[in-house]
């Protein structure tokens, strides 16, 4: 009896309550976006050339955010190609839906929307989102995002007199198709032009402050291929974030942010009332490119004078120390009111080791790149809906092992099975001379070590088992490995990747697969209603199962 009466009642509550829960949660606050994504001219080095606009905008508008909120992008593609946004260092807790790369979502055709539903769960911090696609990146249609804290949580520094946002990154004027011929034909991208910051190139931004007063500068490096350093002439900048993680609060002449990675700096308007250089160079360049910018005090008497100041090149353990000098702050909230430190990362045991190994084979006579010797062919039909669906023949776990093997490398849609609630160590390994930045997708991880050479068992003893930083993006010195821990905490299929976007492109990433046997809607949200299909999941509906034998409903876990 009770159980008819389960197997009648728990769908139709279920249906009720997925009207309420098909975007995500009724109790925190919604924020509505409607992007139209055209092409227009931009000439950011004084050529011109077709970039990607959002509204009419070059980088495209910001996403200003409080943890919780629930940000509703309607985006509509108006480009004469398929196109994406995926959101770099978002979690999306349950839901790799809404990912937004071509493992986790058709694209969306051009004259099409799709309306992303992503939810900022118990996040703080400075990330960015950018076009998946292709080489779109290379053309714009980026921006940036911030998820400030809850009014009635501690943040670990008084309250800016004001913010800026820092897009960075290196920049072609070769149009984003020229650059993915030379990328499909088996070549190497050139050097790349120049950089641009905040959309423009040197001199041609200004960012005014009050003498006497602080401002947290928000910097992302939005670029394709090279690290930059970033500096402020006359100024030291205090590093109060990174990803997410309120950082202790060390005081440098200049910082070092990697492909994809982003950091909150303070800054201390307490110099002379003049105007000053704000320069990013790039590092681990063969050659180095500049821009600068200006920091006008509002009270100046004087326009830029002198050189602006130099920043470091190749000094890879001037970066690897400053790497590891920025930790967290054990004692400061995060995006909860308990202190960051609060979870002991190193007292929890490791399940499973990960070794991942970069390479740059020459495959077919062409450039690819790999990891663990495969180099990744992306499949006619997203991986998360190949799986959700059940259609056989597009993946293969296991098709990426856990180690590198040595072995020819080959192409493959290449996912990594791994279990729900598991805790691993993944280290990366460079052999190359190149720095490598690789981004997980849906994971916040913790930095436990990096260093040069070999990495092998010994290495743990040098680990940060206390007040390693948790981040989303980390690089990996030249001939060197770089170590971190990650509870895997979200269920979905995630993406792994270089985030220098030439090496993604051409097979440097694979997919983990987070997965548990239940399909409880507290460990993983049910398939969009709007989910567009594609490929081989064409005609399929978008039906929700649930798993009747869960106890209880719970909204706002
Ligand atoms: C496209 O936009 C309309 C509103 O203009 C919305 O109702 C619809 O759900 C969107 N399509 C998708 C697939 O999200
Ligand atoms: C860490 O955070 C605490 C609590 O907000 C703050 O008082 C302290 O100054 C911070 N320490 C450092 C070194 O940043
Ligand atoms: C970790 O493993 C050790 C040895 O097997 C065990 O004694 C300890 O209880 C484990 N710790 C946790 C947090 O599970």
């Amino acid at each position: 009896m009770e159980g008819n009466m389960k197997s009648l009642w728990r769908p139709l509550m279920a249906v009720a309550l997925l009207s309420l829960l098909s975007f995500c949660n009724g109790e925190d606050p919604y924020r509505f976006y409607t992007w139209i994504i055209t092409y227009g001219d931009i000439s950011p080095l004084g050529v011109k050339q077709k970039g990607i606009l959002i509204n009419g905008k070059f980088p495209g508008p910001p996403i200003e955010s409080v943890t919780n909120d629930n940000l509703i992008v309607n985006v509509f593609n108006n480009l004469d190609e398929p196109f994406l946004l995926t959101w770099n260092g978002l979690q999306q807790r349950r839901n790799s839906w809404q990912d937004g790369v071509h493992g986790t979502n058709c694209p969306i055709p051009p004259g099409k929307n799709y309306t992303y539903a992503l939810q900022v769960k118990d996040q703080i911090g400075t990330f960015f989102y950018f076009p998946s696609l292709a080489m779109h990146r290379a053309a714009g249609g980026f921006g940036a995002i911030k998820i400030d804290s809850r009014p009635k949580i501690p943040v670990p520094f008084p309250p800016p007199a004001g913010e800026y946002q820092i897009l960075v990154g290196d920049w072609f004027t070769k149009s984003h198709n020229d650059l993915k011929g030379i990328l499909d034909r088996g070549g190497d991208l050139p050097v790349p032009d120049g950089l641009l910051i905040n959309g423009h190139g040197s001199d041609r931004f200004t960012f005014t402050v009050d003498q006497g007063k602080t401002y947290r500068f928000r910097i992302c490096n939005v670029g394709l291929t090279t690290s930059i350093n970033f500096r402020i002439q006359g100024h030291k900048l205090v590093v109060v974030e990174a990803e997410g993680t309120h950082t202790l609060q060390n005081v440098y002449d200049s910082l070092d942010v990697h492909l994809g990675q982003s950091y909150s700096i303070l800054l201390t308007a307490n110099q002379d009332p003049k105007d000053y250089y704000l320069v990013a160079s790039t590092r681990f360049s063969s050659r180095v490119l500049a821009a600068t910018s200006i920091l006008h005090y509002q009270n100046s008497k004087q326009t830029v004078s002198g050189l602006p100041p130099p920043g470091p090149t190749i000094e890879t353990d001037w970066s690897l120390n400053q790497a590891r000098a920025i930790r967290q702050n054990l004692t400061a909230s995060g995006p909860r009111p308990n202190p960051q430190g609060s979870y002991h990362y190193g007292e929890v045991n490791i399940t499973r080791t990960i070794i991942l190994q970069n390479s740059a084979p020459i495959v077919n006579g062409k450039r690819r790149y790999a990891v663990n010797s495969v180099s990744f062919l992306p499949a006619d039909i997203p991986l998360k809906l190949a799986d959700h669906f059940d259609i056989r023949g597009v993946f293969t776990l296991g098709s990426i092992k856990d180690s590198p093997i040595g072995s020819p490398v080959s192409l493959q849609t290449s996912v990594m099975a791994a279990d729900f609630r598991s805790f691993v160590e993944v280290v990366f390994q460079n052999p190359e001379n190149t720095l490598q930045s690789w981004h997980l997708d849906g994971q916040i991880f913790f930095v436990v070590g990096m260093n040069r050479g070999q990495w092998s068992a010994g290495s743990r003893s040098v680990y940060n088992l206390r007040d390693g930083v948790t981040r989303s993006t980390v690089q990996v010195y030249p001939e060197s490995w770089t170590a971190i821990y990650m509870p895997l905490d979200n269920v979905g299929m995630w993406n792994v990747r270089s985030a220098n976007w030439a090496r993604q492109y051409l097979g440097q990433q694979f997919y983990l697969r987070v997965n548990t046997d239940s399909s409880s809607l507290r460990n993983e949200n049910p398939i969009p209603k709007n989910a567009l299909l594609c490929g081989r999941a064409l005609g399929r509906k978008s039906e929700i199962v649930v798993d009747e034998t869960e106890e209880q409903w719970e909204l706002n876990v």
